[in-house]
């Protein structure tokens, strides 16, 4: 049951799609206080979870920590940090007293969990203006499926989007996109996808294309199709500013910029330099936006990821100004000279560090101000304070809307795809997010970096995800930040066969990342291979998950629960309704220790194309894996298709399946043209028998 209390004026969001009956009297759970913004509290059993909040830091258990739904665009995802590029304000507490709660708010709320103290559980946010979802249910997986009923149907991308894709910051010519799709074709590994990062724009301007590089652009996309690989194109959020522009100019004669308080439309600095932002909020300009992105669907493109929608901002023209009086003030000021020296300013303080920057230190102490606005002028607060959307004509201050702008912006894009053939699914995921998005697009975990620990933090954020209604996901694989190892690389190929979205991406400057830049290509031929023989099961556990507002990735706990050591685990996670998968995220390691709930089959994909197979009893085991292996587990009595490898999606042989796992048992399999919308069909259904 989903009750809906309202507290003020709530934004409307749109993140749920069905009536919700209004809740009676206070809701069961907590105490809620509206005096000083909106507080609700909850006092946690010693042993209750938490679950939820989708892209969040740190673990499937969110108990512990302070997190904050300001979505944000930053590349260091270490463990202190709060805020990441989504904003998921789902939870589900279970225990002693089992409920979810839906917050729909869409400026900053912070969701203290067991922070200040440990047993209470605080959700605060500055105006008490929102609608707060109750659910009661028998389980946090019944909860779960309920609230994923209101918020509605998970994007569906293409089939092809299963595939494996390549992409780096930087590649810029034909030449450089021809190169990767050698590498790939040329050594026999498989690949459907090769990304265009921003270079592909002529002066990153968005719908544009290099006018040296792409002259003749629909010939070139043709030329990749003939290779079977799809191009798909970077937007980004900021518009920039130049004459004779025509998304420029369109967008200032026609007011669809989000403005200042004065009218005038606002400037911020992203990758083109000086940019407006498309008011996505505005219906209209909404409208607009998206019919842009059939400049590129004309010219035979099929997908898109959208980027730097927080909107990330690198500073606005006020921030260099203010930022300029403090450095006035600095250099007039003769206490700079004494007392400050190198190691002193390496710790000066960061827009994310928040109590130094307000320090009161002694010496050089007007360098502290200076140093504070430097840090702090991307993405700064101030800024996100001084634009305004128009939503129904109504004049709406950002901040308080913030975390709507990514959710938006692919919604103008999902929304345009309607209109631009409404028979035809494309492709496409967002970095920034709110619930609600979800039914436009995916999304990609962001900036994360070449580290061991991200493969976990990765692995841990999948259901919570799933939880929130995203389903098409998955992080930069071999890391995006720093230089990769092919270890590392091999070994977060080996959880990218399993996650829906699986691309390799990396960061300008850093090592080469691309599969066959590495010794021993037949390893990753084999892994990404693996990958492919999988698609048939992947994708129908996709499709009925999406169709039935269902999980694809469970935590163990919503499988076995009432085993109280399943419930404990973060390192594993259940895929579908037949396996379980637990990756090595460790360097060096041969193997690594799992925790089965029930007798399983452990199966290891070996690099020569054999399948090995040992039925392991419940308990803890510890399972040799070597780097050139793909683990899985297959649950008792169940089974899984399995096809030959290819080398692209369209290429798979799905009439020739062979089955692994338990004799006798049966698999439902889910398959359609992975193109069109008839989802419903009958004939998409067929039955394997092992
Ligand atoms: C952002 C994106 C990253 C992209 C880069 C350049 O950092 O998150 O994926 O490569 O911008 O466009």
């Amino acid at each position: 049951m989903i009750q809906k209390y309202v507290y003020g004026k709530p934004f409307s969001t749109e993140a749920v799609v069905t009536e919700v009956a209004a809740g009676e009297g206070t809701p069961a759970y907590g105490r809620i206080e509206t005096e000083q913004g909106f507080c609700f509290t909850y006092i946690m059993e010693e042993t209750d979870i938490v679950y939820g909040l989708g892209e969040a830091n740190r673990g499937l258990n969110k108990r512990g920590y302070c997190y904050i739904s300001d979505c944000t665009d930053d590349p260091n995802h270490t463990e202190d940090k709060r805020s990441l590029y989504g904003a998921h304000n789902f939870i589900v507490v279970s225990g002693k007293e089992t409920f979810g709660l839906f917050f729909d708010y869409p400026s900053a709320m912070t969701f203290d969990i067991g922070y200040t103290r440990m047993d209470t559980l605080q959700v605060s946010c500055a105006e008490s203006d929102l609608n707060l979802f109750v659910i009661d249910g028998g389980s946090p997986y019944d909860i779960v499926k309920q609230f994923r009923k209101i918020i509605g149907r998970s994007y569906i991308p293409p089939k092809f989007a299963f595939g494996f894709g390549q992409s780096r910051w930087g590649y810029k010519t034909k030449e450089d996109f021809r190169k990767v799709a050698d590498g790939y074709r040329e050594n026999n590994i498989p690949l459907d996808m090769v990304y265009m990062d921003i270079d592909y724009m002529q002066d990153f301007k968005d719908f544009t294309l290099n006018e040296k590089n792409f002259p003749d652009f629909p010939e070139f996309v043709q030329e990749m199709k003939d290779k079977n690989l799809r191009l798909i194109p970077i937007i980004d959020a900021g518009v920039k500013i130049e004459d004779g522009y025509d998304v420029y100019e369109e967008g200032v004669k026609n007011r669809y910029f989000c403005q200042r308080e004065d009218g005038s439309d606002f400037v911020a600095a992203v990758w083109p330099g000086d940019t407006h932002f498309p008011d996505v909020l505005n219906d209209e300009a909404r409208a607009w936006f998206g019919d842009k992105y059939r400049i590129l669907t004309d010219q035979g493109i099929e997908g898109f990821w959208n980027d730097m929608n927080e909107p990330a901002i690198f500073y606005s023209p006020e921030g260099i100004e203010e930022l300029k009086g403090l450095l006035k003030h600095f250099l007039e000021n003769d206490d700079h000279n004494s007392g400050v020296n190198a190691g002193t300013l390496a710790v000066a303080p960061t827009s994310d560090t928040n109590d130094s920057a307000e320090q009161d230190i002694d010496s050089g102490a007007s360098i502290w101000p200076l140093m504070g606005k430097i840090g702090g002028l991307a993405n700064s607060k101030e800024d996100y304070r001084r634009f305004y959307h128009i939503v129904n004509g109504e004049k709406i201050r950002h901040d308080k809307v913030h975390n709507l702008f990514g959710y938006y912006m692919t919604r103008a894009a999902g929304e345009a795809f309607e209109r631009i053939d409404p028979e035809k699914r494309f492709l496409m995921f967002s970095r920034s997010s709110y619930i609600g998005m979800h039914r436009y697009g995916g999304i990609w975990m962001g900036d994360n970096k070449s580290w061991w620990s991200h493969i976990l933090l990765n692995l841990k954020m999948l259901p919570s995800l799933n939880m929130c209604g995203f389903l098409y996901t998955g992080a930069d694989l071999g890391g995006f930040g720093a230089d990769t190892t092919r270890d590392l690389l091999l070994r977060w190929l080996a959880l990218g066969v399993f996650t829906p979205l699986m691309r390799d991406h990396a960061a300008a400057g850093t090592r080469d990342q691309e599969c066959y830049q590495f010794e021993d290509l037949d390893d990753f031929r084999h892994v990404v291979g693996v990958r492919y023989r999988l698609i048939p099961y992947l994708y129908s556990e996709y499709m009925k998950a999406a169709l039935n507002d269902d999980l694809y990735f469970k935590p163990l706990a919503f499988v076995y629960p009432e085993d109280s050591m399943a419930v404990q685990v973060e390192d594993q996670m259940m895929l579908g309704n037949e396996i379980m998968i637990a990756p090595v995220y460790t360097q060096n390691a041969r193997g690594r220790y799992v925790y089965l709930p029930e007798e399983m089959k452990f199966v290891k994909f070996l690099p020569d194309g054999s399948i090995s197979e040992e039925v392991l009893g419940k308990g803890h085991h510890y399972v040799e894996i070597a780097l050139n292996e793909v683990p899985m587990f297959i649950r008792s009595g169940k089974c899984v298709p399995v096809a030959e490898a290819a080398e692209y999606v369209d290429a798979l042989d799905t009439e020739h399946l062979t089955m692994l796992g338990y004799a006798g048992s049966e698999y439902t399999l889910y398959e359609d043209d992975g193109v069109g919308k008839e989802y419903e069909k009958e004939e998409n259904y067929r039955t394997l028998k092992y």
